[in-house]
């Protein structure tokens, strides 16, 4: 199985970016046709773990028992941008503005419990988005419609109180995210 953890969007949110979503599919005409992510799917990703056993999906289960020394905060997805920043597009992402101090506390620390179980993660700086839409097949025109977004103003805020653990599964409709574990903050 396939591990993540990750903060959760509450209905107001979700359906603020699903209108941002639908926003930006009449700005991008029919020139490209990304994959937009359901509503249900949304999440903001705080560490992917990967393949896990039953062994370790239990560990993490256990690790995420803990409450964090994060307090409860606000956080205000703003800024529309993309993956790779040049050439032909992956991921189209909505980013963080307002809270994004405390995540990055939010993020080290549970970071730091997966690693504590051996847990190797990827080294690169953590990037906070919410993923959009992706592009199988892209080029590199297909973020021109996109490419003067990144002043967009906040979007949607949400309180995060809570982190999530999530299982991965492929299907034909796009991945399922099952909760696994969730461990509140102090509020
Ligand atoms: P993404 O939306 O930018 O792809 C589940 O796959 C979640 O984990 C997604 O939010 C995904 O981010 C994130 N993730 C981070 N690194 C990943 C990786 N190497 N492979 C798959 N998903 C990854």
């Amino acid at each position: 199985m396939r591990l993540f953890i990750a903060t959760d969007l509450d209905a107001a949110a979700r359906e603020e970016i699903a209108a941002l979503q639908w926003r930006l599919t009449r700005r991008a005409g029919d020139v490209s046709s990304p994959k937009w992510t359901k509503p249900e799917q949304m999440h903001l990703t705080l560490v992917f773990v990967g393949d896990a056993d039953e062994l370790l999906s239990a560990k993490l289960i256990v690790a995420m028992q803990k409450r964090p020394t994060q307090a409860a905060f606000d956080l205000t997805f703003g800024r529309v941008g993309m993956f790779p920043p040049r050439g032909a597009p992956r991921v189209l992402w909505l980013g963080v503005g307002a809270g994004a101090a405390p995540l990055t506390v939010l993020q080290r620390e549970i970071a730091a419990r997966v690693e504590a179980l051996g847990i190797a993660l990827e080294p690169r700086p953590f990037h906070p988005h919410l993923t959009l839409a992706r592009w199988r097949d892209s080029r590199p025109s297909d973020r021109r419609a996109f490419d003067e977004l990144s002043d967009t103003d906040a979007v949607a805020s949400v309180r995060v109180d809570h982190a999530t653990l999530y299982r991965s599964q492929p299907s034909a409709g796009g991945s399922i995210y099952t909760p696994v574990a969730r461990v509140n903050l102090q509020p």
